[in-house]
C-alpha cells in the first residue's frame, strides 16, 4: 500500500483521489495554494500549500491533480517527488503499454498494445489510446476522445472531449483540438483546431 498525497484539490483531484483509495492505497491529503480551502475534502485533510511538500516526502508518493497541462509541468519541475502513476481499476491496458510516472488514467477508459504514455499526462474518463500511440509529456486526453492506431501526440498538447484523431496521424506539441473535433490530418503547428476536418481557428481570421 502506498501512502499518497495529492497537489491539487479541484474536481480533477478528486476523481484522482477516488482512483487512489479503489487501488487500495492510502490518501494522506491534498495540498494546494489556495489556503481558504475547507479542512477537509471529501473527507481528507487539506495540507496547506505546494510548498509544504517537502514535509511529506519521505515514504510518500505525489500526484499533480490539476487539469492544466502547462502549470503540472511547473509543478513537476520544481517539486522533486516520487510520482504515484494512477490507474483506475476499469481501465483495461495491454499487456505492454508503458504508463509514465505521475499520469492519472480514469475509469473506462482503454489503452491498447504498444502504446507508449508520457509523464504527468491526463487519460481522462473513457478515453481510447489505440495501439501503438506515443503520447507525450503533459498530455490531456479527455473524456470520450478516441486516437485511433499509431497516433502521435506532443507534449502540452490537450485533446477535447470526444474529439477523434484519425490513424496515423501526428499533432505537435502545444496543441488545442477542441471537443468533437475529428483531426484527419497531420497537425505540425501550435494553435487551436476544431470542427470536421479540424482546422486552425487561427485560419478563419
Ligand atoms: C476549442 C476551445 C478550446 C475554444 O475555446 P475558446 O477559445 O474559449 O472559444 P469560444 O468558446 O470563445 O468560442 C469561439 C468560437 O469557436 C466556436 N467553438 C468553440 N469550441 C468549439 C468546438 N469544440 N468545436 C467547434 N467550434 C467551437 C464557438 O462556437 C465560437 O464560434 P463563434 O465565434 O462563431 O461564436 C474550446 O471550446 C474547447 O472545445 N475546449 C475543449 C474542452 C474540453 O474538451 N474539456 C475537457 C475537460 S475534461
Amino acid at each position: 500500500m502506498k501512502k499518497v498525497v495529492i497537489i491539487g484539490a479541484s474536481g480533477h483531484a478528486k476523481v484522482i483521489a477516488d482512483i487512489v483509495i479503489k487501488s487500495g492505497d492510502e490518501l494522506v491529503g491534498f495540498l494546494d495554494d489556495n489556503t481558504e480551502l475547507p479542512e477537509s475534502i471529501i473527507g481528507y485533510p487539506y495540507l496547506g500549500t505546494v510548498d509544504k511538500y517537502s514535509g511529506y516526502a519521505d515514504e510518500r508518493f505525489f500526484i499533480i491533480g490539476i487539469g492544466n497541462n502547462l502549470i503540472r509541468k511547473k509543478i513537476a519541475e520544481r517539486v522533486d517527488a516520487r510520482w504515484y502513476t494512477a490507474v483506475h481499476p476499469s481501465a483495461q491496458l495491454a499487456i505492454d503499454t508503458h504508463i509514465g510516472e505521475g499520469t492519472a488514467v480514469m475509469a473506462n477508459a482503454v489503452i491498447n498494445t504498444s502504446a507508449v504514455i508520457g509523464r504527468h499526462c491526463i487519460i481522462n474518463t473513457g478515453s481510447i489510446i489505440e495501439h501503438d500511440n506515443r503520447i507525450g509529456d503533459y498530455v490531456h486526453i479527455s473524456p470520450n476522445a478516441t486516437l485511433c492506431g499509431t497516433v502521435l501526440v506532443g507534449e502540452l498538447t490537450h485533446i477535447g472531449a470526444g474529439a477523434t484523431i484519425k490513424n496515423n496521424i501526428s499533432v505537435c506539441g502545444n496543441v488545442i483540438v477542441g471537443a468533437g473535433a475529428t483531426v484527419v490530418r497531420n497537425i505540425a503547428e501550435q494553435g487551436t483546431f476544431v470542427g470536421i476536418p479540424a482546422r486552425n481557428t487561427a485560419s478563419d481570421h
